[in-house]
């Protein structure tokens, strides 16, 4: 991998979401690399991409690309799981710069943390039908049995803040009973809301199982990427961080801030050509 000239240390990383979801990837960008320019964007107009063909989120992916293109980005960041699911090829097509998805590094960490060869996936449709999980786990490793589940409702529950009340219990174990009869012992949560339930979700598929969150392990893997392509921004003080959104959704303010963590400030909706 190598980048060409026009990019520096200090050129923004940038990373996208079908929406607001990628906020909990974001904020693990910001802990791990807290140096570093990050442009975010989230297409709320559009979302969600889990119910939506392959097709329409390659498209949506690419279009999104070339905007933090545009931007002189030096590094993409896919945090949608079902993007990271079906765009990447694609996306390496357009651009020379490195473009990381989370499947990768939620399957690195889930396999370094199985002991009986037995791991779960949850999340959306879109991800799940794809296989990318399963494919790249054993791309690994062929003798893992790897288990997957669509559980569409916790995007939403996520979004409303119905976290840990009775009714996300309900679901989290209608969901998850399948995925704890068959024994595993590492579960990746595949989608950028999960880590939001991730308390009811071990309640329901018991205490004892790993929960894997795929966009804190991209983070991570981010920072060795950077570091090998002697690409870390080292400025001081902190990087800057600005928000793009193509629409303001009911409660944005609410909802990003539960997301990440924190206010955000620098936010500006616009139009993708
Ligand atoms: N960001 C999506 C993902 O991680 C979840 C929300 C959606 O379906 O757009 O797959």
């Amino acid at each position: 991998m190598s980048l060409k000239k026009k990019y520096t240390t200090k050129s923004p990383i940038g990373v996208f979401d079908s929406g607001i979801g990628g906020l909990t990837v974001a904020r693990s960008l910001f802990e791990f690399l807290p140096n570093e320019n990050i442009i975010y964007f989230g297409d709320t107009a559009r979302l969600p991409y889990g119910t939506k063909s392959k097709e329409t989120v390659v498209s949506y992916s690419v279009e999104i690309a070339k905007f933090l293109l545009n931007k002189n980005v030096k590094m993409i960041i896919v945090a949608c799981n079902t993007a990271s699911s079906v765009a990447l090829h694609r996306l390496r097509q357009i651009t020379k710069i490195p473009v990381l998805g989370v499947i990768k590094p939620g399957c690195k960490a889930a396999i370094a943390g199985t002991n009986n060869y037995k791991i779960g996936v949850i999340g959306t449709m879109g991800t799940v039908q794809s296989f990318a999980y399963k494919t790249q786990i054993h791309k690994y490793d062929r003798n893992i049995d790897v288990y997957s589940k669509a559980c569409s409702l916790f995007v939403q529950l996520a979004e409303d803040g119905w976290t840990d009340n009775k009714i996300a219990k309900l679901i989290a174990k209608e969901y998850l009973t399948e995925l704890k009869d068959k024994k595993i012992d590492t579960l990746i949560l595949g989608c950028t809301h999960y880590p939001i339930l991730s308390e009811t979700i071990s309640e329901a598929i018991g205490k004892k199982v790993k929960l894997i969150d795929s966009g804190r392990e991209t983070a991570k893997e981010v920072k060795r990427i950077l570091e090998r392509l002697n690409m870390l921004n080292e400025q001081k003080p902190a990087g800057k961080h600005k928000f793009f959104v193509t629409d303001f959704q009911k409660k944005f303010k609410e909802i990003s801030e539960r997301f990440l963590g924190q206010p955000i400030h620098d936010v500006k909706k616009i139009k993708l050509n």
